[in-house]
C-alpha cells in the first residue's frame, strides 16, 4: 500500500518508513568487530559461570568467528529488516548454528549491548586521534626548530605587535594540541568502566560475572549502577567536546595559513599538493585545504550540540533516542581525523618566506616596546613615561615616513634628550626577538630549546589508547 503524500520513496506504506526511521544498520554496522568481541566476551562467561553449557558456548564463539571472517571478507550481508547491528548478527549467527544461538542473548539486551559496543569503538577512537595529534606536534616541532629564528610580525587585533619568530608561532600549536591530548587521554581514563551485564536497565537474575567480562574486553571494572550504564553517553559527549575544542584549534591554524599565503601576506608558500587553482585565473594558487579544515571544524561543534540536544531530555533509561547518537559521532570523528591529517600534511608542506616576514616584522613601529624598555633600563624612567616618550617619538618617525630604527637620534633627543646612540642596538627587530628571553618568551634560544624538547619527547612517547 502506498501514501500519495509520502511519495515513491516510501513505497511500500507505513511499515517501509517504520523500517526506514527504526533501521540504524546502515550505520551501526561500523560497530561490527566491538559487537562480536562483546558478544564472545558474554558468551565465554555464560558458560564459565554454567549459565550456558560449555558445548553451547563453543558452538556459539565458533559461529562467531566464522562471522567475523565474512565480515572480513565482505560477503557478510547486511538487513534492513534486521534493524540493526546486534540483530543481523544474531540472525546470521542462527542461521549458522541454528536455535542455540537464541542463548547467547541470556543475561544482556541490546541496551547494554549497544553501549559496550559503542564505548569500545570510542576508546579505539581516542587512540587514533592521539596519535594523529602527536603526527601533527612532531610537523609542528619540526617547522619551529628549522624556523626558531625567523623572524615575523606578532599580532594583537590583528595589527602588528611585536617581532616574534616563526618558530614560536609553531610551537604555540604544539602547546594547544598537547592540551588537546591530554583532554582525550582524561576521557579515555573515564571509559575504562564496561556496561555489558547491566542488562535492559536493572541488572540480572542470572548469576553472570560482570568482571570477567570487563577484563576480557579490556576495561578495568563493571560500571557499578545498571541504569547508568545503559543511559550514559558521557564517554561520546567528552570525545566529542575534546574532539570540538581540537577542531577549533586546527581551524584557527588554518585561518592562520590562508592569511599568510595570500598575496597581502605572502608569509607562506603552500605546494601544489595542498592548494588547487583557478578554472578562470590562472595566476592563482588557492589554499583549498586550510579553508576546508576551517569549514569542516563546524561538522565537529555541531556533532557535540547535536549529541547534547539528544540527550538533555531524556529520563533514565534507555531511550530509542540514543540511537542518534552515533551518525553525529562518526561523522564528526572521521572529519576531525581529516582534518589532523589534511593539517599535517600542510605543516610540513608550507615554506616560510623568511624576507616577507622579515620584511613586515619591521613595519607597523613593531620595536616601540623595545624603545620603551630600553628607556626604562637606561634612564631609569618609569614605564609610562617610558611609553609616551615612545608614543611622541612613534608620532615623530610616522609624520617623517621612517622606521624607528632610521630615526635621526638628534630627532629621538628632542623629545628626550637623555637619549644616546646605544639605543640603535635595541630598536631592530632581530635584537628584539633575541632579548625575549623570559621564560616562554619568543628569543630564538628558547624556540630552539624548546622545539629540540619536543622533539625528543614525541618520539619517545608511546602514544596512548
Ligand atoms: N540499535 C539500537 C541503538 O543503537 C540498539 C539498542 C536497541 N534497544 C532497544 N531497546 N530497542 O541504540
Amino acid at each position: 500500500m502506498t501514501n500519495e503524500m509520502w511519495g515513491g520513496r516510501f513505497a511500500s506504506g507505513p511499515a517501509g518508513i517504520m523500517e526506514e526511521i527504526n533501521a540504524s544498520i546502515d550505520f551501526d554496522k561500523r560497530l561490527s568487530a566491538q559487537d562480536i568481541a562483546a558478544s564472545i566476551a558474554h558468551c565465554e562467561m555464560l558458560a564459565q559461570t554454567g549459565i550456558i553449557s560449555r558445548d553451547d558456548g563453543e558452538a556459539i564463539v565458533k559461529g562467531l568467528d566464522t562471522i567475523a571472517s565474512e565480515l572480513e571478507a565482505g560477503s557478510f550481508e547486511f538487513s534492513r529488516a534486521l534493524e540493526d547491528i546486534h540483530m543481523n548478527i544474531e540472525a546470521r549467527l542462527t542461521a549458522l548454528i541454528g536455535p542455540v544461538a537464541g542463548k547467547l542473548h541470556t543475561a544482556r539486551s541490546r541496551n547494554d549491548q549497544v553501549a559496550t559496543d559503542f564505548k569500545l569503538y570510542i576508546r579505539e577512537c581516542l587512540g587514533s586521534l592521539d596519535a594523529l595529534l602527536r603526527a601533527l606536534q612532531q610537523a609542528l616541532a619540526q617547522k619551529a626548530l628549522l624556523h626558531a629564528a625567523t623572524v615575523m610580525p606578532g599580532f594583537t587585533h590583528l595589527q602588528t605587535a611585536q617581532p616574534v619568530t616563526f618558530g614560536h608561532h609553531c610551537l604555540a600549536y604544539v602547546e594547544m594540541l598537547a592540551r588537546d591530548r591530554s583532554r582525550f587521554a582524561d576521557a579515555r581514563k573515564r571509559a575504562n568502566e564496561c556496561p555489558l551485564g547491566a542488562a535492559a536497565l536493572a541488572g540480572t537474575s542470572f548469576p553472570i560475572d560482570r568482571e570477567q567480562t570487563a577484563h576480557a574486553l579490556g576495561f578495568d571494572r563493571p560500571m557499578a549502577n545498571s541504569l547508568d550504564a545503559v543511559s550514559d553517553r558521557d564517554f561520546v559527549l567528552e570525545t566529542l567536546s575534546g574532539a570540538a575544542i581540537t577542531a577549533m584549534h586546527l581551524s584557527r591554524l588554518a585561518e592562520e595559513i590562508v592569511l599568510w599565503s595570500s598575496d597581502r601576506f605572502g608569509f607562506v608558500k603552500l605546494s601544489d599538493s595542498f592548494t588547487t587553482g583557478s578554472s578562470i585565473m590562472p595566476q592563482k594558487r588557492n589554499p583549498d585545504a586550510a579553508e576546508l579544515v576551517r569549514a569542516k571544524s563546524a561538522a565537529v561543534f555541531a556533532a557535540f550540540t547535536q549529541l547534547l540536544i539528544v540527550m538533555k531530555g531524556l529520563p533514565l533509561a534507555y531511550s530509542k533516542d540514543m540511537q542518534e547518537d552515533k551518525i553525529p559521532a562518526f561523522t564528526a570523528l572521521d572529519t576531525l581525523a581529516l582534518m589532523l591529517a589534511a593539517m599535517t600534511g600542510m605543516v610540513g608542506d608550507m615554506q616560510p618566506d623568511k624576507e616577507a616576514m622579515g620584511k613586515a616584522a619591521g613595519a607597523g613601529y613593531s620595536t616601540a616596546t623595545d624603545l620603551a624598555d630600553w628607556l626604562v633600563r637606561e634612564l631609569d624612567m618609569p614605564f609610562r613615561d617610558a611609553h609616551k616618550v615612545t608614543g611622541a617619538i612613534v608620532a615623530r618617525a610616522e609624520s617623517a615616513g621612517v622606521a624607528l630604527s632610521d630615526m635621526p637620534l638628534a630627532e629621538m633627543q628632542k623629545i628626550e634628550p637623555g637619549i644616546d646612540d646605544a639605543v640603535f642596538s635595541v630598536l631592530s627587530v632581530e635584537t628584539s626577538v633575541e632579548s625575549r628571553k623570559s621564560y616562554g618568551g619568543t628569543a630564538p634560544e628558547n624556540v630552539r630549546k624548546m622545539a629540540q624538547g619536543w622533539i625528543k619527547r614525541l618520539e619517545n612517547e608511546s602514544t596512548s589508547g
